[in-house]
């Protein structure tokens, strides 16, 4: 049964805009996927419209109104999270990160070989991060084979996008949480792969598949020379295979990486086009994932706090990702990742969450402390150049982009998810600015002054108020949800047409 959704409507278009539409209808074909946008359609003209596309009185279409102070969005793509993490949420920010690895995370990460326990964690993990309105998320599991095939099976069943990785760690970690051997390590990643793989489709015309495999080398520590060199080969005899890895996050992991993979002894880089990039980043952490066949279009990368001049070419050149994850940079006292470089650079950026490094599952926070974390870069360098992104803090528009369509670019799914437009998937929220959503911090969109000033009620993006303009007041709606929302306000989320979590959903 198609759907109509007709209210306001806000969808990021490029790095620096977006579209608020106050009075937007759009039809969801049955299959999930956004078939038209009609983008001005005041309630006047609503009747003409329907009619004109042959709708009035259809009884087999739904017709969804949205109210005064909601408006419906792209879902929130988290680039970087670990599942089993979820736990250890606030616990744990007086370390740096590696002794927060084996004081905090290793041991936590250990009890997933309980298989019970992992049920009852990611179980709730699952429901909470759809319920912050993560319609797509990036997991990265244990390095447990069954445990991550449990993860994959949860978020599978709940319906939400999802790329799903085990761990593998046979190096520098301690004795009860480490993998014994290569073989061992690959063995269980090729059958969480097939695994995955192999799951039913959820929804037939999600092409990609919702869920799907995603490589996860810990970080370099944490594998040795023989498991990267097999790593390389599997991601090079399957190109559609996801990659996600930690990169340049914290000064002694990145000492300790460059100690573990000396330059002298890394293989030969493979043979591309970029030969001058690819020498300048040798000796880099990036040169590191490179010179293993790691480091590719489909290549999420966490942090890239400290990255280098040279490894920015070369993830650029290699057109791999970067998940910013300021949250986690901020509570394990990593640094501030210099974001606005990277885009200047044309490198694909997202959010991550960074669970439990960063202590909120929810990728509002991680909008707002990108927001902070570009105010610090910028007050750290007084004299940014005139234009670009480098150095200046990041505006409204830019956030929202990050939050929705940089993370769909990150995980490959641009062309699919990201944005509110006909061929794209309906994976999107119903977001509520209003009193009756409990959380006072965005407060009372539906009662405004404009109910002093006299304006009529009632309809979504109505005239009326403080001489603002309906797109002004969205506009704001948006710049107060992200800075002072959470997940009171994310009434309903979809993921591929049909609801999956949010405050109204009884799943
Ligand atoms: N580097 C290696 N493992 C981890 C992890 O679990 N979290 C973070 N933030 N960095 C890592
Ligand atoms: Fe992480």
């Amino acid at each position: 049964m198609p759907r109509l959704f007709y209210g306001a409507l806000i969808t990021p278009d490029a790095l620096t805009k977006y579209r608020a539409l106050p009075h937007a209808l759009l039809c969801v074909a049955d299959d999930g996927e956004i078939a038209w946008r009609e983008d001005d359609v005041p309630s006047g003209r609503l009747q003409d419209v329907l009619a004109k596309r042959g709708l009035v009185d259809d009884p087999s279409v739904e017709f969804v109104q949205l109210k005064l102070g909601e408006f419906l969005m792209p879902g929130f793509v988290d680039t970087h999270t670990h599942g089993p993490q979820v736990p250890n949420i606030g616990s744990g920010q007086q370390h740096e990160l590696l002794d927060w690895l084996k004081e905090v995370t290793f041991p936590m990460e250990a009890r997933f070989a309980d298989l019970n326990f992992a049920r009852t964690a990611y179980e709730t993990a699952v429901r909470r991060i759809i319920n912050c309105g993560t319609t797509t998320c990036c997991y990265y599991g244990t390095l447990h084979l069954d445990a991550t095939k449990l993860l994959a099976d949860i978020v599978h069943t709940h319906g939400q996008r999802a790329f799903v990785g085990k761990c593998n760690m046979n190096r520098d970690c301690p004795k009860d949480y480490i993998e014994p051997s290569t073989a061992e390590s690959m063995t269980a990643t090729r059958a969480v792969i097939q695994h995955i793989r192999s799951l039913p489709p959820s929804s037939p015309a999600s092409k990609p598949p919702l869920v799907q495999p995603i490589l996860t080398p810990r970080f370099a520590i944490s594998c040795t020379n023989d498991l990267m060199i097999e790593l390389g080969e599997l991601v090079c005899s399957d190109l559609t295979l996801a990659i996600q890895t930690h990169i340049s996050e914290n000064a002694a992991e990145i000492a300790r990486t460059k100690q573990l993979f000396n330059v002298n002894t890394l293989p030969p880089p493979p043979d591309g086009p970029d030969e001058v990039v690819i020498k300048r980043a040798r000796g880099t952490y990036a040169g590191v994932y490179d010179a293993y066949g790691l480091l590719r279009y489909n290549t999420i990368l966490a942090h890239g706090v400290h990255l280098e001049a040279a490894e920015m070419e070369l993830i650029k050149a290699r057109q791999a990702g970067v998940s910013h994850c300021p949250t986690s940079n901020f509570n394990l006292r990593s640094g501030c990742a210099k974001v606005g470089a990277l885009l200047d650079k044309g490198i694909k950026v997202g959010l991550g969450t960074d669970v439990s490094g960063g202590f909120s599952p929810s990728i509002l926070r991680a909008v707002q402390d990108a927001s902070i974390c570009s105010k610090v870069v910028a007050m750290s360098a007084p004299n940014a150049p005139p234009s670009g992104f480098a150095d200046r803090q990041l505006s409204v528009p830019t956030l929202f982009y990050l939050a929705t369509r940089g993370g769909a670019e990150v995980c490959g799914l641009g062309a699919r998810i990201g944005q509110l437009t006909p061929g794209r998937a309906f994976d999107a929220l119903v977001v509520s600015t209003r009193t009756d959503a409990g959380n006072p911090a965005v407060w009372g969109a539906d009662l405004d002054v404009r109910v002093h000033v006299g304006a009529s009620g009632g309809e979504p993006g109505h005239e009326g108020g403080r001489g603002k303009t309906e797109t002004e007041e969205l506009e704001g709606m948006l710049e107060r949800f992200l800075f002072c929302g959470d997940d009171r306000n994310i009434r309903r989320v979809y993921v591929q047409g049909k609801l999956v979590g949010g405050k109204e959903c009884e799943v």
